[in-house]
């Protein structure tokens, strides 16, 4: 993310085709996660998303069916770029963690893949 700082502190932006690749439909954030909880588990067949951690930290799990990666997201200046077709699990919330997250679309159950076996085959199409 653009980060703008002076003696007075911080202030970071996204924007729409710069920080930001498409145009955001919806803005949520998870917080005051419980010590040892794993959210996410699931996949999305179009939505792209982009995730920040503006306070504390987590660890983000990316697995495109064929290889896995982790992220550790921990600076309020740090932007993750999830896009469709990955699977993704978000554990070691920090207590104080907010994770802020951009959305090209509104929320639509139906643009989940909730089943891991659903996901692997969902990819190989
Ligand atoms: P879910 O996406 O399953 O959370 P996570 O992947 O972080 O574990 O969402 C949790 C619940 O919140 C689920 O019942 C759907 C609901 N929800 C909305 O109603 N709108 C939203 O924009 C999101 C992200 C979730």
């Amino acid at each position: 993310m653009q980060k703008r700082g002076d003696q007075r502190g911080h202030l970071c932006v996204a924007e729409f085709e710069k920080e930001i690749p498409f145009e955001i439909k919806r803005v949520y954030w998870i917080y005051g996660t419980a010590q040892g909880i794993e959210r996410g588990f699931h996949a999305h067949k179009q939505l792209k998303q982009v995730a920040v951690a503006v306070a504390g930290s987590c660890e983000i799990e990316l697995n495109d069916g064929k290889s896995t990666e982790t992220v550790t997201l921990q600076s309020p200046d740090q932007g993750l770029v999830i896009g469709p077709g990955i699977w993704r699990v978000m554990r070691n919330f920090s207590e104080d963690c907010v994770l802020l997250v951009f959305a090209d679309a509104l929320y639509n159950e139906a643009d989940y893949i909730r089943n891991y076996e659903e996901f692997l085959n969902y990819n190989v199409i």
